[in-house]
């Protein structure tokens, strides 16, 4: 990594000459096609569940896909997909080398530069702002079709950093059915619209599982909140991923890539995920 961050639109006097990371960063994305923002308002909604979900998928579909994690105080994606390594830096050009997966998917996460995964690090606004810039701007994603953005909950530094330094980003909400946790998708929204961050649709996780015993349908987060709100704001829909207990045991055991890897039930919903999501994008080559 280069060695001081900037905040976006720091001014360093008129003389000055253009940020380096401003240009490496410009020109690292203008390789990619398409840039996805996973967000919510609310915590534990499954954003990296949906952001994990989606790189896989459109990985398998043929498509080369980077997925770059930006929750510093929380990474999940390198244990949800098994990642036992670190990232490596390139000497020479000082570029940072993403894990690859067996699909061809690039991985980086914060947690893939530590040397010690368990420690915490206290991360501050300014601090935030340019590690993001860095790992949108100094990993060798080596042009992408798509890249999958992991973000933290809320509407803070890191959706913001994305929404202002990503030329062409589109947001990928997530929500719980329950009302709760639509109050914080409205203000999802309401900042995408501020930020002027186009919203490619929205997703609803948790909504509802098969009874194990009856086989009934039980909606214990309530029902079709999620949809409704993508009515009320014109979103489009990209469908209702129900609680699956295997989906969860598969992330906790970093397995997760196995669910959309073999054709079997439980993967049915998040593939037409991914499918609508290359539909929408135009890139469903049928
Ligand atoms: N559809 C699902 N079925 C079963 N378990 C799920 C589902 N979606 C997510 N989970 C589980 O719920 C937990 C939270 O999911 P996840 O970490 O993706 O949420 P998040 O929104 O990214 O959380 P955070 O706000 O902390 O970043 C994880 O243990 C995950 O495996
Ligand atoms: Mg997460």
């Amino acid at each position: 990594m280069s060695q001081a961050p900037q905040t976006p639109g720091q001014c360093s006097g008129p003389s000055s000459q253009p940020d380096p990371l401003d240009q490496r960063l410009s020109q690292n994305l203008a390789g990619i096609k398409h840039k996805l923002v996973v967000m919510s308002g609310k915590g534990g909604v499954g954003k990296s569940t949906v952001a994990a979900q989606l790189a896989v998928g459109l990985a398998l579909a043929g498509h080369s896909v980077g997925l770059l994690d930006v929750d510093l105080h929380g990474p999940s994606i390198p244990r949800m997909l098994g990642i036992k390594g670190h990232a490596q830096v390139q000497e020479e050009q000082q570029l940072i080398q993403p894990v690859v997966l067996d699909e061809g998917l690039r991985v980086i996460s914060v947690e893939l530069l530590m040397p010690n995964r368990e420690a915490s690090v206290i991360w501050r606004g300014p601090m935030k702002i340019g590690v993001i810039r860095q790992l949108m701007g100094d990993v060798a994603w080596g042009g992408l079709d798509f890249l999958v953005i992991d973000a933290p909950p809320g509407t803070g530094d890191e959706p913001l950093t994305v929404a202002q330094n990503i030329d062409g980003a589109m947001a990928v909400l997530v929500t719980t059915p329950q009302e709760i946790a639509l109050a914080d998708l409205r203000k999802s929204v309401d900042f995408c619209l501020q930020v002027e961050l186009p919203m490619l649709g929205l997703v609803e996780n948790m909504a509802g599982l098969v009874c194990p015993h009856c086989g009934g349908q039980v909606d214990f987060l309530g029902q079709g909140g999620g949809q409704a709100t993508a009515q009320k704001f014109g979103l489009k829909f990209l469908g209702r991923m129900p609680w699956d207990p295997r989906l969860m045991a598969a992330a906790d055991a970093g397995r997760l890539v196995d669910l959309l890897r073999r054709d079997q039930d439980e993967a049915a919903p998040w593939r037409l995920m991914v499918e609508q999501v290359r539909d929408l994008l135009g890139e469903k080559r049928s």
